[in-house]
């Protein structure tokens, strides 16, 4: 069977609201996949490396899951980008152990999907974001996919009936969004 790998890198996960709802309902939809909570396993940021790199290995089709913080993956995320991803494993002459491997990158945003336009307040597409994820992706020979991305996943007031309504099914669209992809 394929194996798939989650990680979440969200560093707060406990207060986390958009993110927890989508890998709880992914989880339900996919109960085969391994899914991995960084900030529970490294509360200190002290990444098990050799752990880790196992996992990938393992692992037919990767998912990154975050939320998106100042337009890129959050710090704990980041950290495993630099701890995991090493020279000699992931990229350079020696480093292929990730090559062919699915790789799906799959996030939410505060701001709304209007707002990453020219002319809307954040002043740039989404477009603009992807390149330093499919770089990253490149260089490790991942086989890129679609990122998963929803936007406006902020929960504002949860007694708002309708707002709620409409964030539980972008929660639930996401996670079948998801479910599809890494099939
Ligand atoms: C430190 C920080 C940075 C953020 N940066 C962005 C950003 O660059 N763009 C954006 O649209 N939303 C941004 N947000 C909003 C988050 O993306 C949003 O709260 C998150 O996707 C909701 O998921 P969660 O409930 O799982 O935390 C940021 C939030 C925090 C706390």
């Amino acid at each position: 069977m394929k194996k798939i790998l989650v990680v979440s890198g969200h560093p707060d996960y406990k207060h986390s609201v958009a993110n927890r709802a989508i890998l709880d309902e992914f989880h339900r939809l996919v109960p085969q996949a391994e899914i991995v909570y960084l900030d529970a396993e490294y509360p200190d940021f002290n990444i098990d490396v050799e752990r880790e790199q196992k996992r990938l290995v393992e692992a037919d089709t990767v998912v990154f899951e975050f939320p998106f913080w100042w337009y890129s993956a959050p710090s704990l995320m980041r950290r495993y980008f630099e701890q995991v991803l090493t020279h000699g494993f992931a990229y350079g002459s020696e480093g292929r152990a990730l090559h062919g491997k699915k790789l799906i990158f799959s996030f939410t945003t505060g701001a709304g999907e209007d707002a990453y336009s020219v002319e809307g307040y954040q002043h740039y597409d989404m477009d603009a974001f992807i390149p330093q994820f499919r770089a990253l992706s490149n260089l490790c020979g991942f086989e890129w996919k679609e990122p998963v991305i929803s936007y406006g996943m902020m929960l504002l007031d949860p007694n708002d009936k309708e707002a709620a309504e409409r964030f539980n099914a972008a929660v639930m669209e996401h996670a079948g969004r998801l479910a599809e992809a890494v099939k």
